[in-house]
C-alpha cells in the first residue's frame, strides 16, 4: 500500500512535543534541508550543537557529525536517522593504524579534520574543519611539525595556503575524488564566463582550475558576493539546493563526476541514506541514538573545544 505519512506534519509535530531540534548539513536531501531548524556547514553544526537548549538533537548529517554534537552534549538524547550513515574520509583513518603512525612521529602536533572518529579525536591536538584550518594551523609556531589527518587533498592545499609541510595521512573522501578533470575542463570551455568554485576535499587537479576554494559555508558565501553570474560547483550537490534559494537569479552547474563512478551525480552515498520517512522514525522511537564512551568523550571534548575556542 502507498505510503500517505505527511512527515513534514509528523516531523514538526514531534519536535515541538519532545523539544526537539533538527541539525542539517548541506549535503542532505533537499527536504530534509526544509525542514532542519537548522542548515550549515561543518563547523556551523559543531557550534549550533554547542549551543543548543534542546532536549533531543536530530542530526541530519552522517556518524562523525552526530558524534561530535553527542561529545558536546553528553547528558543530551543526540539522534542519527540511519546509524550506517558513515563517511568514506573518516573511514580511511583506523585508529590502530593512526596510532601507529603517531607514535613514529613523537615530535609532531597533531591537527585532524573534524571528518574522523571519537577515537582519532583523542589523539588530536586541535580539530579543524575546512572552513577554520588555515587559522587553526597558523596558531601553531611556523616552525613545529605537524601531521594532518586524515584528509590528504585538504592537507596538500592548507599545505600551499600555509607555507607548511605538514605530515600528510593518506585518506580523502570519495565524493570529491570522483570529480572528472576533463569533464570540468569541457563545461568550463562551454561556459567561459562561468567560474569554477571548490571544496578543499577536491583533488590538487581540481583545485588548480578553481577561482574560489573553501567549505559549503563558504562557497554559498562566495557566490553571494561574487559580481560573476555563473558558477561550476566542484562539490557534493546537496549545496545546490541552499544556492539557488541565495542566488535565484545566477546560473549553477553542479561539476561533472566520472561516468562509471557509482556517485556520478556527485550525491554522497551516506549523506542520502537519511530519509523524511527516517527521520519521522528516529524522531518518534527515540532511536537510534549515538552512544559515546564516557572516557573517550571527554578525551574527543579537549581538542574539539580548542577548535571552538579558536573559531569566533
Ligand atoms: P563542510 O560543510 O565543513 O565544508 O564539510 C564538507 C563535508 O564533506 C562534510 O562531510
Ligand atoms: Fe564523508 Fe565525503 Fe560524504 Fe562528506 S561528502 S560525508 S567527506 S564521504
Amino acid at each position: 500500500t502507498k505510503d500517505t505519512t505527511d512527515y513534514v506534519a509528523e516531523i514538526n509535530r514531534l519536535k515541538k512535543e519532545k523539544n526537539a531540534v533538527i541539525l542539517a548539513h548541506y549535503y542532505q536531501e533537499e527536504a530534509i534541508q526544509d525542514i532542519a531548524d537548522f542548515v550549515g556547514d561543518s563547523l556551523q553544526l559543531a557550534q549550533e550543537a554547542a549551543k543548543t537548549d534542546a532536549d533531543i538533537i536530530v542530526f541530519a548529517g552522517v556518524h562523525f557529525m552526530a558524534e561530535t554534537a553527542k561529545i558536546l552534549n553528553p547528558k543530551k538524547k543526540v539522534l542519527l536517522p540511519d546509524l550506517k550513515a558513515g563517511c568514506s574520509l573518516a573511514d580511511s583513518c583506523p585508529p590502530e593504524d593512526f596510532k601507529a603512525f603517531k607514535a613514529k612521529h613523537p615530535d609532531h602536533k597533531v591537527v585532524t579534520y573534524i571528518n574522523c572518529s571519537a577515537e582519532i579525536k583523542t589523539m588530536s591536538d586541535i580539530v579543524c574543519t575546512s572552513s577554520n584550518a588555515v587559522k587553526i594551523i597558523n596558531s601553531f609556531p611556523k616552525d613545529q611539525k605537524i601531521i594532518f589527518a586524515p584528509d590528504k587533498n585538504l592537507g596538500d592545499y592548507l599545505n600551499k595556503e600555509t607555507g607548511r609541510d605538514m605530515l600528510l595521512w593518506d585518506g580523502s573522501c570519495m565524493v570529491h575524488e570522483a570529480f572528472s578533470i576533463e569533464k570540468l575542463l569541457s563545461l568550463a570551455a562551454e561556459h567561459p564566463d562561468a567560474e569554477i568554485i571548490a571544496h578543499p576535499e577536491s583533488p590538487s587537479h581540481i583545485l588548480k582550475t578553481a577561482s574560489y576554494i573553501g567549505s559549503t559555508a563558504g562557497l554559498l558565501k562566495y557566490a553571494r558576493e561574487s559580481k560573476k553570474e555563473k558558477f561550476i560547483v566542484a562539490t557534493e550537490a546537496g549545496i545546490l539546493h541552499e544556492m539557488i534559494k541565495q542566488v535565484p537569479n545566477k546560473h549553477l552547474i553542479p561539476a561533472p563526476a566520472e561516468e562509471d563512478n557509482t556517485c556520478a551525480c556527485s550525491e554522497c552515498f551516506y549523506m542520502r541514506m537519511n530519509t523524511m520517512k527516517k527521520l519521522f522514525l528516529c524522531l518518534e522511537h527515540e532511536l537510534p541514538a549515538i552512544e559515546v564512551d564516557e572516557k573517550l568523550a571527554a578525551e574527543a571534548l579537549i581538542p574539539i573545544e580548542r577548535m571552538l575556542a579558536l573559531s569566533i
